[in-house]
């Protein structure tokens, strides 16, 4: 067990640069310990499990290696922050790098830590499509990750979410990569509700990310579920696309296939587009959850 711990750890080293030093070390059963996942932010580990337990050589082995270790029960209530494991307590807020990008990480701030790992390659491939005079839109944005990779690239941004905490959060990992938050645009509320509204308004983005949760209700009650309501969404933003502009369509859904999800978002957007999946970043090696469609009019 501790062998395959080691292996997964070293054969991810080759990943950890002066740019980037947050990834994922050791993915369940892609290294042969299903339940098991361990990542490393900036030299902070977080471990998580399904199941409840952690082997008790597992643990040993976490303390063993004198860094700062939490804990993460998957299968725990969603509102739980991680619970401190070994080594240095950390209290604060912390920075991590990704590809030279900075993104404030907290371990107490609930079931999320800041940032999703699995979107490494689609945020680098978001700064590779913009840049100056493009405009990017950012729903369902969480603590704004996507909207930095673009304004990085000198993009003007849009990052929308229900969360006014998330949308604070966003403007905070602006200000941590010396981008002006007051030069980008920030919205509260329901994605539908604003895809909506922009239309009214006659706005239009080069790139849109919508990247929702499986589930979500919005202010007034209304359910979204990814397996059913995925394809009115990417029909609604795709009105919004400039001629040649993407969107970058993503889930986790683990109920729904690739196939499927193809299936849905062809069947819905009001013109032809062209479809590019884009497989998972390599340390992710376990189940390939992350759906993640390019769609190009
Ligand atoms: C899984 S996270 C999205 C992750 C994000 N795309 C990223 O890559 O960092 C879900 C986010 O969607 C937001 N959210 C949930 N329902 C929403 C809705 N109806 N409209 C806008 N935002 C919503 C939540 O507040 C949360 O920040």
């Amino acid at each position: 067990m501790i062998q395959l711990l080691q292996n997964a750890v070293a054969k991810r080293a080759r990943l950890l640069t002066p740019e980037t030093n947050a990834v994922r070390l050791l993915d369940g059963g892609g290294d042969g310990l299903p339940g098991l996942i361990l990542e490393t932010y900036a030299g902070r580990w977080l471990v998580s499990t399904t199941g409840g337990q952690l082997a008790p050589q597992v643990r040993e082995w976490l303390r063993d290696q004198g860094v700062s270790c939490y804990w993460k029960r998957l299968d725990q209530h969603q509102k739980e922050s991680p619970s401190h494991l070994a080594g240095p307590e950390v209290s604060e807020p912390f920075l991590i790098l990704e590809n030279g990008v900075a993104s404030e990480i907290s371990f107490q701030s609930g079931y999320s830590q800041g940032i999703f790992l699995d979107q490494r390659d689609n945020r680098a491939e978001v700064r590779r499509l913009m840049a100056p005079g493009l405009r990017l839109l950012n729903t369902f944005a969480y603590t704004g990750a996507f909207s930095v990779a673009a304004a990085s690239a000198g993009a003007e941004t849009t990052t929308l979410d229900l969360s006014q905490p998330y949308l604070d959060w966003a403007k905070r990992n602006f200000t941590h990569n010396k981008l002006d938050p007051a030069a980008h645009h920030f919205c509260k509320g329901d994605t539908f509700h604003w895809l909506r509204r922009f239309a009214k308004q006659g706005r239009s983005f080069d790139g849109i990310v919508l990247d929702p949760p499986t589930f979500s209700r919005d202010e007034k009650g209304k359910v979204f579920r990814v397996e059913e309501n995925f394809g009115e969404l990417a029909a609604l933003a795709a009105d919004l696309l400039t001629p040649g502009g993407w969107l970058l369509c993503s889930t986790n859904c683990r109920n729904l296939g690739l196939n499927e999800f193809q299936k849905q978002l062809r069947g819905t957007t009001p013109r032809p587009m062209s479809a590019r999946h884009s497989p998972m970043p390599e340390d992710f090696t376990d189940e390939p959850y992350l759906k993640s469609v390019w769609l190009k009019s």
